[in-house]
């Protein structure tokens, strides 16, 4: 679709991958606005954008705040006149043996990578549909939803994420609303400092916050950049794409399961009598 003067709305844009989106989105021509958490890097990002001679909208959010997300949408609206293209980018890398995860770790997990998901989409949806002109939705899910061994909890969330878009494609599809699971494996960003910032609200973490050398090492690794993994969302969305997937080094692992999925139903006839009665197989 052509994305040239449309309104986007990414969240955790004020960094990494959400970061990346902006930029792509902004050199397309479109609207950009932006959230964040954190003013520092919200200012940080501000400044990236001028120095290439692009301009953003931002805003403070927190995603696990459902009138706050209400909010920022009505006020997008306001101030840009529609939105487009919603991007649901905010998330927290908490990863680790899933018996480890305190009570609150699984809180925090699910309130920002799953249902901060639904507020955004709970609120920018209705306005997409109302114009009437179509839109998009791209939800940031993970490799590791793909390949769920690597990462516990996390990929608990991002599998989640990954279903929910297969949904909503679907239903949307008939108002010429896309949605994609952005699916990248790694990207530089400051995902792994993620535990360090965790809100005061969630209390303890089973999990030892990475030391400060890893986060330093981490950024050093040949990842692929923001900006690349910007640009991969930006041709997902202009063709339409329900996975939009980057690291074509998961493919072999992603085939073994799938091949392992396969292998699991049992080796017999079909029931007719009982296919044609599934709902779902009729539909
Ligand atoms: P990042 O930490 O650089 O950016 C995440 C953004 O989400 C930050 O702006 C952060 O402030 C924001 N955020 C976190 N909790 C929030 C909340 N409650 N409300 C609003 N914003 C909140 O990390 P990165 O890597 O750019 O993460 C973006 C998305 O990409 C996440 O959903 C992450 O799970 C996913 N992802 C990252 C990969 C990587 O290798 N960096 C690989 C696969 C997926």
């Amino acid at each position: 679709q052509d994305v040239e003067g449309k309104v986007a709305f990414i969240t955790g844009g004020s960094s990494g991958i959400g970061r990346g989106i902006g930029l792509a989105f902004a050199r397309a021509g479109m609207t950009v606005v932006i959230s964040g958490r954190r003013q520092e890097h919200v200012d940080e990002t501000l400044k990236e954008f001028a120095d290439a001679g692009l301009s953003a909208d931002a805003v403070l959010l927190d995603v696990t705040d459902r009138d706050a997300v209400e909010r920022a949408a009505e006020e997008t609206e306001r101030r840009h006149g529609r939105v487009d293209v919603l991007v649901n980018n905010a998330g927290i890398g908490l990863t680790g043996p899933v018996m480890k995860a305190t009570p609150a770790d699984w809180d925090w997990l699910i309130d920002v990578n799953i249902k901060g998901v639904g507020h955004g989409i709970q609120a920018f949806v209705p306005r997409m549909r109302a114009h009437g002109q179509g839109g998009h939705v791209v939800n940031t899910a993970s490799m590791a939803a793909l390949m769920p061994i690597v990462a516990g909890l996390y990929s608990m969330t991002k599998a989640a994420v990954v279903a929910l878009s297969e949904a909503l494609a679907i239903e949307l599809a008939p108002e010429g609303i896309g949605v994609s699971a952005y699916c990248p494996g790694p990207v530089h960003s400051n995902i792994a400092g993620a535990v360090a910032n965790r809100p005061q609200q969630y209390g303890e973490s089973g999990y030892t916050p990475p030391p400060a050398e890893f986060l330093e090492r981490a950024k050093t690794q040949p990842y692929m950049s923001y900006v690349e993994a910007g640009e991969r969302v930006l041709d997902g969305v202009r063709r339409n794409d329900l996975f939009i997937l980057t690291h074509p080094e998961f493919k072999a692992g992603v085939q073994d399961r799938f091949d392992t999925t396969l292998a699991a139903f049992p080796d017999e006839p079909i029931n007719e009598e009982r296919a044609a009665a599934i709902p779902f197989l009729t539909a």
